[in-house]
């Protein structure tokens, strides 16, 4: 049993060690957003980039967003201020909280938005990231 468990550990790290968010790449959830990173710091993790929402249910969907977030180690986590420029302003923000192994990041999301009673309110939510 141990030797089993140690060729496990030894034949799973390496997905999770090469693993890497890199500049450019195209990530796509569950719900059919599509997150484009457009620069990475390497020395610092930092990475900006822009996300198109397509979920149903949400505002703000089919325009696009900047995006900012770190990426150390394996743990990923972004957020988006939905405000742009040329793009409605939603009065929200979401942060996604997450971890790399190989071509998937699964994150567990925060989406903090101002209601009609305009207060605001908070929803969690999982999404899972495949690259493109
Ligand atoms: C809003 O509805 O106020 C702004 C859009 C929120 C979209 C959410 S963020 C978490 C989940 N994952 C997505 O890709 N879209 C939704």
């Amino acid at each position: 049993m141990k030797r089993l468990l140690a060729l496990l550990f030894f034949a799973l790290t390496p997905l999770s060690a090469h693993a890497q968010v890199t500049a450019p790449s195209t990530w796509v959830n569950d719900k059919g957003s599509v997150m484009w990173v457009q620069t990475l710091d390497p020395s610092t993790g930092k990475f900006t980039g822009t996300y198109v929402n397509n979920a149903a249910g949400f505002k703000c969907q089919g325009a696009p967003y900047q995006l900012e977030g770190s990426a150390i180690g394996n743990q990923v986590n972004f957020f988006v201020n939905w405000k742009g420029a040329f793009a409605p302003d939603c009065k929200s923000m979401t942060i996604w909280n997450g971890r790399i192994v190989g071509n998937r990041i699964t994150t567990m999301w925060t989406l903090y938005y101002v209601g009609a009673d305009w207060s605001f309110h908070r929803m969690t939510g999982q999404d899972v990231f495949t690259r493109r």
